[in-house]
């Protein structure tokens, strides 16, 4: 079979290692990819939001299965398009994928389907967002409807920043089209736990949980990223809660996307808070998150193909979905001054035997020698009984990578070993 990716970063990478594992993918391609996944995939030269060039090409190609990663061609609607020519798809269409492309949508969603999540208010004027902000309860969270890079969340501590927001959104179009709506949400506190789940808009089953850093810094603090290390299983996601969430989040979510006519097929991510009141909806993406997969993935078991498939299928209820008990961490080596300003184009070396225990990112090839060119440029995987022993691995592993002005966070995974 040929199958092919969209998508290149260090999430694609681990979602193409473990399809090699399946036999009957003949041929295997990402889109575009990345420098350092060219020899497990064949990496061509097409942009996640090219969808016409992603069409044309799995048509020139008789490409038989699509898996689309990234939440920008998801929520542009790249599945319905490949559906249209007859290739079957992980990821879930348009009208699913709503739930992580409009937030007042998926607000609104769970406020109809009574699922946990912060109380909040919808605003498409600015003036009315403005005057809510001042008088509202202390520290709230503004948030920019559509999609925005990660970066359309602002926790406002005073008055001055939740305005600032607002304004930066609604009247300086910060986020463009993204945050001509907001959503102002109050304030949660609690630990934070990644669920990534597989559902066939019938069965869900969750993957093994996981907790995300998403601070740049040590302790964190400095600016939200993208990811900057992972850690799996989390240790504050007990079976009770695990239980809990099952009745009160995951079934209610996607009964409530199939009794409205969007049957959610694909990773459904459930970005919870654990608060004193019981688990809440902090957000939902409608794709496997990054840097999560790198360390979920290193615990599954079960073929990941023969799932994806059962899931587009709508087999997922006869399908093994099994996870290793070990515990798997992830650790991102990053371009100094990532997410603001970085350089690129520095050369990546490291010993043979870390490679395979690498996903890479933002690097790319030149002259025969990978050299770094994004902010995240890789991720360094160590798994092992417990949690100690494979953050060992990984920081042991990340010593024996280098490039110019790399740098990482020490504390990936500190919070979960003194949970
Ligand atoms: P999001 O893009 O919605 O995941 O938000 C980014 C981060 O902001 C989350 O991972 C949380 O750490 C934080 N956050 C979002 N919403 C809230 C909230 N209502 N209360 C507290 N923290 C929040
Ligand atoms: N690591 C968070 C995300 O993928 O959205």
């Amino acid at each position: 079979m040929k199958v092919m990716v969209i998508g290149g970063g260090g999430r694609e990478h681990a979602i193409v290692r473990k399809l090699r594992e399946n036999k009957e993918i003949t041929e295997l391609y990402a889109l575009p990819g990345n420098g350092g996944m060219v020899n497990e995939a064949v990496c061509v030269n097409i942009g996640a939001t090219d969808l016409a060039g992603i069409a044309a090409f799995a048509k020139e190609r008789g490409i038989d299965y699509a898996v689309v990663t990234p939440d920008d061609p998801l929520v542009l609607g790249a599945v319905d398009l490949l559906e249209a020519q007859g290739i079957p798809c992980f990821g879930p269409n348009k009208a699913a994928a709503i739930l992580e492309g409009s937030k007042a949508f998926a607000k609104d969603f769970m406020k109809r389907h009574c699922i946990p999540t912060a109380a909040y208010e919808t605003f498409t004027d600015a003036e009315a967002a403005l005057a809510y902000v001042a008088s509202c309860p202390l520290p709230t969270v503004v948030k920019a409807d559509g999609l925005a890079l990660g970066k359309g969340v602002v926790i406002a501590e005073t008055r001055e920043e939740a305005r600032q927001a607002v304004q930066a959104a609604m009247c300086e179009g910060k986020f463009g089209h993204s945050g001509e709506t907001v959503v102002i949400e109050s304030f949660l506190t609690g630990p934070e736990v990644s669920v990534l789940a597989f559902t066939d808009g019938r069965t869900v089953v969750p993957m093994v949980s996981s907790m995300d850093h998403k601070r740049a810094l040590d302790g964190d603090r400095g600016p939200n990223t993208g990811g900057m290390g992972t850690v799996a299983p989390n240790p504050y996601y007990t079976d009770t809660i695990a239980a809990r969430c099952m009745e009160e989040i995951f079934l209610p979510t996607v009964r409530g996307m199939a009794a409205e006519g969007r049957p959610f097929r694909g990773c459904l991510y459930f970005g919870l808070m654990l608060t004193a009141d019981g688990p809440k909806v902090i957000e939902y993406n409608c794709r496997f998150g990054d840097p999560e997969t790198q360390v979920v993935l290193a615990l599954l078991e079960s073929d990941l193909f023969t799932i994806m498939r059962a899931v587009t299928d709508g087999r997922l209820d006869e399908t093994e979905v099994r996870f290793s008990a070990d515990a798997a961490a992830c650790v991102i080596l990053a371009s100094k001054g990532y997410p603001l300003s970085y350089e690129k184009g520095f050369a990546i070396t490291m010993d043979e035997d870390v490679r395979p225990h690498v996903l890479f990112a933002g690097v790319k090839e030149k002259d025969g020698t990978l050299v770094t060119s994004g902010g995240r440029v890789l991720g360094v995987v160590g798994r092992a009984a417990n949690l100690r022993d494979a953050l060992a691995l990984a920081y042991d592993r990340a010593e024996r990578i280098g490039f110019e002005n790399r740098f990482y966070r020490r504390d990936i995974g500190k919070r979960a070993l003194e949970a």
